[in-house]
């Protein structure tokens, strides 16, 4: 056999199927671990009480994974040592041909978690052990049936030296713990419910503790602990507040309470996701769980509070019911995001919270959606599960749950959730289970609605109307279809919930609803209206569909000020912004002069000068359309064209309005203390809105207004604010001035400087790759911390479109050294980071070839990760 080049000479990776999945051969029982942890290597001793599946007929092999840096030193069935003829091993398995259908298997194993650079399984962040087992990270540390319908009631011995790590943890309750040998100590731990490998933890560390406890609504008391290093005790009690807040919410709105005596989280900074929901011990990113006014933004201080409710929420949507298999991610994480995103609409302003959501949604799912890596809320196959952690699984997974509470009503929903828990408590089942609790708890066929979890890409709605005078009717004709995406050309139609109002010339609603969307046309007609209304439609986004209806100006905005539904309002801002921004690029591409038509800054005055308004809601009102948002509006993105139309928006609206934002500025500062409240993020956010019109006046009286906010702000949202509205603004000395004073202050709190970091990356003015590169050198730099990469790589590559998608190709050769830099070293990363290059397709041709080469470059290198290679080679496809 010959084999030609490298690429042909490498074994590509196969994908998997989810028509392929098969119940487990055997189960586990009971997993019982000893750790013993020590400076150069760890040594692992698995008990696992193995019996045949008596759901599967025949006999099989026993198959474990197994990753190939695991180092198998002894291996034994009912206390007879196996040799090596009793078993093979490949890459990813280790397979016993013979075993009994009852037996006790013995495994030790020898890991490094100090050589662990890919942060999954068990490594180390910053001197203290920790692990990271979702998706198939349990693989790195045992031989092991690391599935999550294998679940296993888990008991756990961590030794260690009793000076390096005082602090040794593990899921469920501590039982035991004592002295050992060389002044090492252990502490084993017991979960008594039976749990996946996934939602395995350990920690080893010399951690600080905040401690506090919860009475649950049946009258039991749970200790509450959460662990970070010492110098950050002083920034835990936001998440302690949102932990005990999430906990009452879901005894009040699921009727959930916790089940063990201990809840435990813990930061570490090496961390490539957000969270993880282990059980009983739940491992955050510092940037998740850390929050104090003088280091932490409001919006940071609302994603702590999102993520801790997440992570609480997940012990019932995840742990108690978990997943079959990894096809049904979003059964746990949609349903949770979905869970999360009510929490914090109760906890904060429901509208804020919505136009947040949807803005992410519309831009980077909806992207994701019409990209090369689209696939539907349940995939049908992955390569590497890891690549699956989507806006798709999780922003839409959430929004298909969303439509099914929508459809029900929150009450059936509830019964349908009760259902839900009650039927599949300890079970590992799929998102057809789910909608089956809730068809059966409502009587309702969900039947063709479950398409949306097997049909990927964003459906579109066109809708038309037509008004008859004489009978007073009004009809809405809606018609709806679906891009083709990846391995699907054809769509049948959604089932989907139109959530509408009618509203008339004077503002009042005539008549409001939801509409069931089911055919690819249908009309829906409403009879004895007094006029022909201006419809309100898809109110609060009740379906994640791209709509479309011919307004004019007037009738938008009649909404923008009189539309009952508050997201309504926003959006109708937000099409009349698009529709003239859409208009200025192509003027600006055609080369004509740019304007700004009178009839915006009017309703922009208006807007601004409404004081019965939440300053929330004007903040949202008036900041103008993403640049990320327009492109992925465009038919062909034109980076430059996008930007250049979007800056000169913001200095038209800021002269044309500098009394009234100088006005809204000085109303809403305040010189009360900081609080993180809903009410004082609002003010605060409309005052750094106002802050940055005012810059883009370019006047050097207002940039002066700036560095005072700079120098006298009390809380990190209004010197992060000044910070970064000065650096991307022309006023570059002061800008470089206002750096070097922050890196003063912070250069000794991370996360701190991670916006140091992220806003010099994302500074759109020339000459940021040369800064970026030189901040690769900076000491407090660490390619081997996600957090740092995401804050100067990442915020480069995805939020700088302007530098990263520079004629020359620079931007792209940047990204694509990284991705071979890190493709061994952190797969996941290398493969999310790798994002923006994906969606080649649609921009202009030159940037399309320079996009592909690099592609294609990353795609010749050896030994590409399976993470890499599906994101590279699908994009490429
Ligand atoms: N399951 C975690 C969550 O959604 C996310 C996660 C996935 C974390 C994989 C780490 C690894 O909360
Ligand atoms: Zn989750």
């Amino acid at each position: 056999m010959s084999q030609q080049g490298s690429q042909q000479s490498q074994q590509q990776p196969e994908p998997i199927y989810l028509k392929d999945y098969k119940a487990p051969a055997y189960l586990i029982d009971h997993t019982d671990l000893r750790f013993e942890l020590y400076e150069e290597e760890t040594l692992v001793r698995a008990t696992l009480k193995v019996r045949r599946n008596p759901a599967r007929s025949g006999k099989s092999p026993l198959e474990l994974h197994g990753h190939e840096s695991l180092e198998l030193c002894r291996l034994s069935i009912d206390g007879e040592v196996l040799s090596e003829r009793d078993f093979s091993r490949d890459d990813e398995l280790l397979h016993i041909a013979d075993v009994p259908d009852e037996f006790v298997l013995e495994c030790l194993t020898r890991i490094h978690p100090q050589l662990n650079t890919a942060l999954e399984g068990l490594y180390k962040s910053d001197g203290m052990f920790c692990t990271q087992c979702e998706a198939e990270g349990f693989r790195r540390i045992t031989f092991y049936p690391d599935r999550p319908d294998v679940m296993s009631v888990f008991r756990t011995t961590v030794e260690a030296d009793r000076k390096l790590y005082p602090v040794l943890l593990s899921n469920g309750n501590p039982v035991e713990s004592g002295s050992a040998d060389d002044g090492r100590h252990f502490v084993t731990w017991d979960d008594p419910f039976p749990k996946p490998a996934y939602l395995f933890a350990l920690v080893a560390g010399d951690l600080a503790v905040l401690e506090d406890s919860y009475i649950t609504a049946s009258g039991r008391k749970v200790k509450l602990q959460i662990y970070g290093e010492n110098k950050d005790l002083d920034k835990l009690d936001h998440a302690m507040l949102s932990l005990k807040n999430a906990m009452r919410w879901d005894e009040e709105v699921y009727g959930r309470e916790y089940d063990l005596d201990i809840y435990m989280i813990v930061a570490v900074d090496f961390f490539n996701m957000g969270a993880m929901e282990n059980k009983g011990l739940n491992i955050f990113n510092t940037s998740c769980v850390l929050a104090s006014p003088r280091t932490t933004t409001d919006a940071a201080f609302q994603r702590v509070e999102g993520v801790v409710a997440h992570e609480y929420f997940h012990n019932w949507s995840g742990n108690r019911v978990t997943c079959r298999d990894w096809f049904q991610l979003s059964l746990k994480e949609g349903f949770t995001v979905f869970r999360d995103s009510e929490f914090s609409a109760d906890m904060n302003s429901r509208t804020v919270k919505r136009i947040e959501d949807v803005s992410m949604l519309r831009t980077a799912q909806f992207a994701e959606d019409a990209g090369p890596m689209a696939h539907p809320v349940r995939p049908e196959s992955f390569i590497e599960i890891s690549n699956f952690y989507t806006l798709t699984i999780y922003e839409k997974g959430a929004e298909v749950v969303r439509m099914l509470h929508t459809l029900l009503g929150a009450e059936t929903f509830r019964k349908g959730s009760d259902l839900y828990f009650e039927r599949h408590d300890g079970q590992a089942v799929t998102t057809d289970d789910f909608v089956q609790a809730m068809a059966d708890a409502s009587g309702r066929d969900f039947t063709q609605f479950k398409r949306w979890y097997s049909q990927a890409g964003t459906p579109r709605v066109e809708v038309s109307d037509s008004w008859d005078a004489a009978k007073g009717v009004y009809s809405l004709t809606l018609r709806q279809s679906c891009p083709a995406t990846p391995g699907q050309t054809e769509k049948l139609p959604f089932h989907m919930p139109v959530a509408y109002g009618l509203v008339a010339q004077n503002g009042v609603e005539l008549e409001a609803g939801v509409l069931e969307l089911t055919d690819s046309e249908q009309t829906f007609t409403f009879d004895d209206l007094p006029e022909k209304p201006v419809p309100s439609l898809l109110r609060g986004f009740s379906a994640p569909v791209k709509l479309s209806y011919p307004y004019s100006d007037e009738q938008l905005l009649l909404l923008l000020k009189h539309d009952g539904d508050g997201f309504n309002r926003w959006d109708a801002g937000q099409r009349i912004a698009v529709n003239l921004m859409q208009q200025l690029i192509e003027d600006h591409l055609a080369g004509k002069a740019l304007s700004l038509p009178d009839a915006m800054v009017d309703s922009w005055r208006a807007v601004l000068n409404d004081e019965s308004l939440d300053p929330a809601m004007v903040a949202h009102l008036l900041r103008l359309p993403s640049e990320a948002y327009l492109a992925e509006l465009a038919e062909v993105i034109q980076v430059d064209a996008i930007h250049a139309v979007r800056e000169f928006l913001r200095k038209a609206l800021a002269v044309a309005l500098q009394p009234e934002w100088l006005e809204a500025y000085k109303r809403c500062t305040s010189d009360e203390p900081y609080s993180p409240d809903a009410e004082s993020c609002a003010r605060r956010a409309l005052k750094n809105l106002a802050l940055g019109y005012l810059l883009a006046t370019d006047e050097d009286a207002l940039l002066a207004l700036a560095e005072e906010q700079f120098v006298d702000a009390d809380n990190m949202t209004d010197q992060q604010a000044a910070l970064s509205l000065v650096v991307h603004s022309g006023f570059r000395e002061a800008g470089q001035r206002l750096l070097d004073d922050f890196h003063t202050r912070w250069h000794h709190e991370a996360l701190v400087m991670n916006q140091w970091f992220a806003v010099q990356a994302s500074d759109p003015w020339s000459g940021a790759l040369e800064r970026v590169k030189t901040l690769q050198e900076h000491p407090l730099f660490d390619a081997k911390n996600p957090n740092k990469l995401r804050s100067l790589v990442a915020a480069f590559c995805a939020q700088n479109p302007v530098s990263f998608h520079a004629q020359d190709g620079s931007g792209y050769r940047y990204l694509g050294d990284w991705i071979i830099k890190l493709n061994k070293k952190n797969p996941q990363i290398a493969a999310r980071l790798l994002t923006p290059l994906t969606r080649w397709k649609r921009y202009p041709q030159a940037a399309q070839q320079l996009m592909t080469a690099e592609l294609e470059r990353i795609l010749a290198q050896p030994e590409l990760s399976k993470d890499v290679y599906e994101v590279v080679s699908k994009s490429l496809a």
